[in-house]
């Protein structure tokens, strides 16, 4: 509720006004919005950089002379860059900008199992297989876009953990958060491990160890859980490997 500062007139006439700066709103809020509007300004530009990169690489033919490849090799560093703070851009984005959720009745299950079919070949680039147990038909109510990303980046940080190859297991299981039923999407790795340190500082943005990451997936996972009702758990072992858990509300019977 805001509040009009308070006039108070002292006996000599003077008026002084009190003011509760609790009633501001917080700062981190307006820089965020600025931020956003930075990044928006920012992403066509760089779009308009990436396009032209790319015609130019196509126009450019074979490299033939040595001062022909090495504008080519400096071409293709100067993409690959321009995607790097593309990737940057839209992560920030999404982890900043409102998002409008919707509220359709989704299958969790079939969720998942969508999420690893569209997505298996950059799943299993690595020697990393998949094995995925869904549960029994329990459905939450919110945003498919969401989740999906939501469940995306765990599993992609789960292969990530497994450079040289291993399994990773997806399972749903009904639950109960909070005293209510619940839905449990768990994605378990036999990675590299976190240690009992590091967990509570990897859902901060920018904290990343991984070759090209940005730091973003999990802040921006934990929010959209979050805006679901729900929340993240970690279990994990240094070289033995890490279990992360998507719990969510789950939807309401009708009766
Ligand atoms: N399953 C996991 N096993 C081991 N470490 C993990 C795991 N998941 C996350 N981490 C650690 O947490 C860090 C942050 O993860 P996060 O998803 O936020 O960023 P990222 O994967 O590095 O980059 P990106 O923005 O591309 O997702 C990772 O860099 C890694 O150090
Ligand atoms: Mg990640």
């Amino acid at each position: 509720m805001k509040t009009a500062p308070e006039k108070t007139t002292k006996g000599n006439d003077r008026a002084v006004t009190a003011f509760d700066a609790s009633q501001l709103g917080s700062w981190e809020q307006d820089v965020a919005s600025l931020a956003g509007m930075l990044v928006h300004e920012v992403k066509n530009p760089l779009s308009t950089l990436n396009i032209s990169s790319q015609l130019i690489l196509e126009e450019m033919g074979p490299a033939d002379t040595p001062k022909e490849q090495r504008t080519l090799r400096r071409l293709e560093m100067m993409q690959s860059e321009i995607q790097r703070i593309e990737k940057i851009i839209s992560s920030f984005l999404q982890l900043t900008k409102p998002q409008k959720m919707s509220r359709d009745s989704i299958d969790v299950s079939r969720l998942v199992e969508e999420v690893i079919s569209r997505n298996r070949e950059v799943i299993e680039l690595d020697g990393v297989s998949v094995l995925f147990q869904p549960g029994s038909v329990s459905s939450v109510t919110g945003d498919a876009a969401m989740l999906h990303q939501a469940i995306l980046n765990l599993i992609i940080n789960g292969c990530s953990a497994m450079p040289n190859g291993g399994e990773l297991l997806v399972r749903v299981m009904e639950t109960r958060y909070r005293g209510s039923p619940a839905v449990v999407i768990e994605v378990t790795d036999t990675g590299v491990g976190i240690t009992e340190e590091a967990i509570p500082r990897i859902f901060r943005p920018y904290v990343s160890t991984t070759e090209g990451g940005t730091g973003l997936g999990l802040p921006t996972t934990l929010r959209f859980v979050r805006l679901h009702g729900g929340t993240i758990l970690v279990e994990s072992e240094p070289e033995q490997g890490s279990r992360f858990s998507i719990i969510l509300p789950a939807e309401e019977s009708e009766s």
